[in-house]
């Protein structure tokens, strides 16, 4: 290993994402960057990093980032939430009088955050759940954008957090043996798209729902505090926030409060830090 090598992609990553490699995960990282250089048609990781300080843009640079990512995710990943959405936020929206919400998964990975909440949603009766009017999938991963985009997953994925009553329901069988794809009648209310969470939101609009889990767990703590104020900017004035489980707003933020005590991490606007921005 050519550590000077690994240490400048992994700087790049740092100012790129927020993502900090470890040098105990030199070695990982290593790999990844062979695959890269194999992908360049660079012989050796020295002539990537050559290639690499003439410029990195293009499909260089989006190949550079997704071998960054870790895109772990499942349908209904820690389901306690997902009771939490049903039992709390939706009937915060409804005694709000929300009953037509806007909801953005700030690191979408692969979709299935989102399916996941758009099928929870569809199989609440009438009247006990808000309309959800617009759903956006925000991922900086260009190969988890597309693959969100398509709906499509392989029997391993399907296995993990679907009962076979929501497969019936909201997948038909894709073109690929042992693939499903998501139904246009969920598929067409999501828009995902490329969203750096170190950028400026506001071009995204406000929000009545943000999901922002395990994405935060890779930035380090000046930057969660950042991310978070503008998270912040983005909900609307009884707007919730959900992090991920083991996720707090401690010793980040002091202008939410929790909806509700529970280990789940939901998330208002503090009342009287609302009314400021309002
Ligand atoms: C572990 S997944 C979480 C997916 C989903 N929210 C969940 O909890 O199952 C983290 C996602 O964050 C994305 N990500 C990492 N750094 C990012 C950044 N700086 N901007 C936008 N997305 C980023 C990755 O591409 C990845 O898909």
């Amino acid at each position: 290993m050519n550590p000077a090598i690994i240490e400048f992609f992994a700087n790049y990553i740092k100012d790129q994402l927020g993502i900090m490699y470890e040098k105990t995960n030199y070695y990982q990282l290593e790999k990844r960057l062979e695959e890269l250089a194999k992908s360049e048609g660079c012989a050796t990781l020295e002539d990537l990093h050559k290639k690499a300080k003439l410029g990195i843009y293009g499909t260089f640079k989006t190949k550079l980032l997704d071998l960054a990512t870790n895109n772990e995710t499942s349908f209904f990943r820690d389901p306690k939430v997902f009771e939490m959405v049903e039992k709390e936020v939706f009937p915060h929206f409804m005694k709000m009088g929300m009953k037509d919400i806007r909801v953005w998964s700030a690191a979408s990975s692969f979709g299935q955050e989102i399916y996941s909440l758009l099928m929870l949603n569809q199989e609440l009766p009438l009247g006990t759940r808000p309309e959800i009017r617009e759903f956006i999938g925000t991922d900086i991963s260009e190969k988890a954008l597309k693959k969100a985009t398509e709906g499509i997953y392989n029997h391993v994925e399907m296995g993990r957090g679907l009962t076979p009553h929501l497969q019936n329901k909201y997948f038909s069988p894709a073109k690929e043996p042992n693939h499903w794809q998501v139904k246009m009648n969920l598929r067409g209310k999501v828009h995902f798209k490329s969203q750096n969470i170190l950028d400026t939101f506001t071009s995204l609009g406000k929000f009545d729902l943000i999901l922002c889990r395990n994405i935060l767990i890779y930035q380090n703590v000046e930057s969660k505090a950042k991310i978070l104020d503008r998270l912040f900017d983005q909900l609307t004035e009884n707007g919730i926030l959900i992090m991920g489980v083991g996720e707090s707003m401690i010793g980040l933020s002091t202008k939410f409060e929790q909806l509700n005590v529970s280990s789940v991490s939901i998330y208002r606007k503090k009342q009287n830090a609302a009314k400021k921005v309002a």
